[in-house]
């Protein structure tokens, strides 16, 4: 059975409620459907050396890759609030999307409202460095 919108985006919201971020306050959940269907989740992790924390995109994708899966078919992100602008993928992480996207890949941004935009790859990274 194919997992829905609905059900990948409460993922999200989901890994956001165990988002590490005492340093920002900026909680952030992530949630990916492979190429074989199966679901992913990840949260930002902070760190008090603050470069080394890792963005909830980073952390599903990790996910992703360890259970073996190769490309993006979804990723919903969770992040910000109505007061807030909702989170689109930072720029490390548009790459990072990138490298296990296609252009059939649909990435789900929202904040905590009932609200959600839908976005391309090429949309969010135009001109994205490829190696090949
Ligand atoms: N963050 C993410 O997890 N994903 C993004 O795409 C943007 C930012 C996190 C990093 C940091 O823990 C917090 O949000 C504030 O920048």
């Amino acid at each position: 059975m194919s997992i829905s919108d609905d059900d990948l985006i409460d993922a999200a919201k989901h890994a956001r409620e165990n988002a590490y971020c005492h340093y920002s306050g900026y909680s952030v959940g992530a949630a990916i459907i492979d190429d074989q269907g199966r679901m992913h989740v990840g949260c930002n992790i902070e760190n008090a050396a603050y470069p080394l924390g890792n963005c909830a995109e980073a952390a599903a994708i990790a996910a992703m890759v360890l259970q073996g899966g190769k490309r993006i078919d979804r990723i919903a992100v969770a992040g910000g609030s109505v007061d807030v602008t909702p989170c689109t993928p930072c720029g490390g992480c548009r790459q990072r999307i990138q490298e296990f996207a296609d252009e059939n890949t649909v990435i789900i941004t929202m904040d905590d409202s009932r609200d959600w935009q839908q976005y391309s790859i090429a949309e969010l990274l135009p001109a994205g460095f490829h190696l090949d």
